[in-house]
């Protein structure tokens, strides 16, 4: 598709998805492309704008993540964010080394609110700074545009080949009014339009898919998760009966999911698609059977999941089109987009394709940031209460049931969680944190009930608030909310005697438990 686009070029930094999501926040689209991309292609693909991000390298150093001196000479504005702009300045001419200060966390900047990228900008204003190394001297015909006490080179413009640097990261919220700097760039440096609009993507998506699709048979696996049913109702008003839904309730499963999913999903639901349930849960309880070691727990999910819905798909037999929910920050750390590293290769529907016979792959969502498919999501008229899900792991409570994975258990921690979640929701708080769920521990523990000595186990609560789920601060929730929480579980669920907080961020801990 012919849409107007910003284009980001990853040099590692730990933002860069975030460079992506504001800009197109303002509307304009955006996509993150590797600093090793051929300047050829990038010139065919003739984006409006193009942003280098920050990284952890130095750019001086012998073999750094660099670029071509022709990149500044396509004619197409350039802004350098953190690395970014150092790069741009060494590759120009400039002289970047080790700061005497390094500077880090909020800093008061102070900017020349003339330039186009400051425009409507408070002359003194707060940004986050991180970095070792700075902007000695700007390159020749660069003017300085900002400054802080300890970096006398925070932003630079070389205004008539519109090349831009800023030293400071404005995707970062704690950077004040950062969104207003990158939607100065995009609008008035770029001159962008503004074309990036969730309900003319959809109404476009609908009508490409039922082009492509014409009198052909369609598959999708439903989770009931946001994005696989996004796609599937997509997909639905698009196709219609055409579409066959399989969710496979593997019985790891939040308490009441799977019938909520085929309320919405099934034959008394809004959609008109054929939906199939399995109920498989008996099938993975016995694979699972004396199984503790997470990874080996994970991959046996993985692939009971797989052989499944292959047998589903062999009974509706061979499908033209199978629809999978990739979407964008999946392509970018499958290592297809950007420089970041990957941190855990997640089970979802990856190596469904092997085993399913079908000719082609749908992935309408593959071009979405998740806040963009729950936006595409509410456009479809999908209710809020599952646009606003929480993420919820592919292997399910399988990896919230620390070590061995019983029928019992499930049941232990599927209470547990739906009482958590019901009295986060009562004390309001259930729209301010990230996501949050009750894990079980493995350990048993002594206590007391009436007169007698009790044996049982231990309930782990996590709470926590991530951008983007690379890294996570505990949320605070309330002692009074947790008392009461924590009262309910050891009344309510059998063989619970104990309830745990986790106190732990990611690093070093992971959200999930396995
Ligand atoms: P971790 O535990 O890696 O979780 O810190 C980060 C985010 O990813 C979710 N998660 C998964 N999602 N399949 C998924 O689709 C998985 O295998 C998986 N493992 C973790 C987790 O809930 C959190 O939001």
């Amino acid at each position: 598709m012919n849409r107007e686009k910003i284009i980001v070029i990853d040099f590692g930094g730990q933002y860069n998805q975030l460079v992506a999501r504001r800009v197109r926040e303002c509307n304009v689209y955006c996509e993150i492309y590797s600093y090793k991309t051929e300047l050829d292609k990038i010139r065919q693909m003739k984006p409006k704008g193009i942003i280098l991000t920050g990284g952890p390298d130095s750019c001086y150093r012998e073999g750094a993540a660099s670029c071509e001196r022709a990149l500044f000479e396509l004619g197409i504005p350039v802004l350098g964010l953190c690395y970014g702009a150092q790069l741009m300045m060494h590759v120009l001419g400039g002289h970047v080394c080790k700061a005497p200060v390094r500077e880090y966390g909020r800093i008061e900047v102070t900017v020349n609110s003339s330039s186009p990228l400051f425009a409507n900008v408070e002359k003194k204003t707060i940004c986050w700074m991180s970095h070792n190394d700075y902007i000695e001297r700007a390159a020749p015909g660069f003017e300085v545009i900002a400054h802080t006490p300890d970096c006398p080179v925070a932003a630079v413009q070389w205004k008539e080949k519109k090349l831009y640097g800023i030293q400071f990261h404005p995707e970062v919220l704690h950077t004040v009014e950062g969104t207003r700097m990158l939607s100065n760039f995009v609008y008035e440096v770029c001159g962008c339009a503004g074309d990036w609009r969730m309900d003319a993507f959809v109404d476009n998506t609908i009508k490409t898919i039922r082009e492509r699709v014409g009198g052909g048979r369609v598959l999708c696996a439903l989770s009931g998760g946001v994005d696989s049913s996004v796609a599937a109702v997509m997909l639905s008003k698009a196709v219609g009966d055409q579409l066959t839904c399989v969710f496979v309730d593997h019985g790891l499963l939040r308490k009441n999911e799977g019938d909520e999913v085929e309320e919405v999903f099934g034959p008394n639901g809004p959609y008109d698609l054929n939906f199939v349930r399995v109920n498989a849960q008996e099938r993975f309880y016995g694979k699972l059977k004396g199984i503790e070691e997470p990874e080996q727990k994970r991959k046996i999910i993985g692939e009971e999941f797989i052989r499944v819905f292959e047998e589903e798909a062999k009974k509706i037999g061979a499908v033209d089109f199978l629809v999978q929910g990739t979407i964008y920050p999946d392509v970018v750390e499958s290592g297809l987009g950007g420089e970041s590293a990957v941190i855990k290769s997640h089970h979802n529907v990856g190596g469904l394709p092997d085993y399913v016979d079908f000719k082609e792959i749908i992935e309408p969502l593959r071009d979405l940031f998740k806040d963009e498919v729950r936006k595409a999501g509410l456009e479809l008229g999908i209710p809020q209460k599952l646009v606003y899900r929480q993420p919820f792991p592919g292997p399910g409570l399988g990896i919230r049931i620390v070590g061995e994975v019983t029928a019992e258990k499930v049941r232990m921690v599927q209470e547990a969680d739906a009482i958590y979640r019901e009295e986060i929701a009562k004390a309001g708080l259930d729209k301010s944190i990230g996501q949050y769920f009750a894990a079980l521990t493995n350990m048993r523990s002594v206590g007391v009930m009436g007169d007698e000595r009790t044996y049982d186990y231990a309930v782990a609560l996590r709470a926590v608030s991530t951008v983007d789920f690379m890294t996570a601060e505990v949320s605070q929730i309330p002692w009074d909310v947790l008392g009461k929480v924590a009262n309910r579980i050891v009344n309510e669920v059998r063989n619970v005697s104990r309830v745990l907080y986790d106190v732990t961020g990611k690093p070093p801990a992971t959200i999930e438990f396995e």
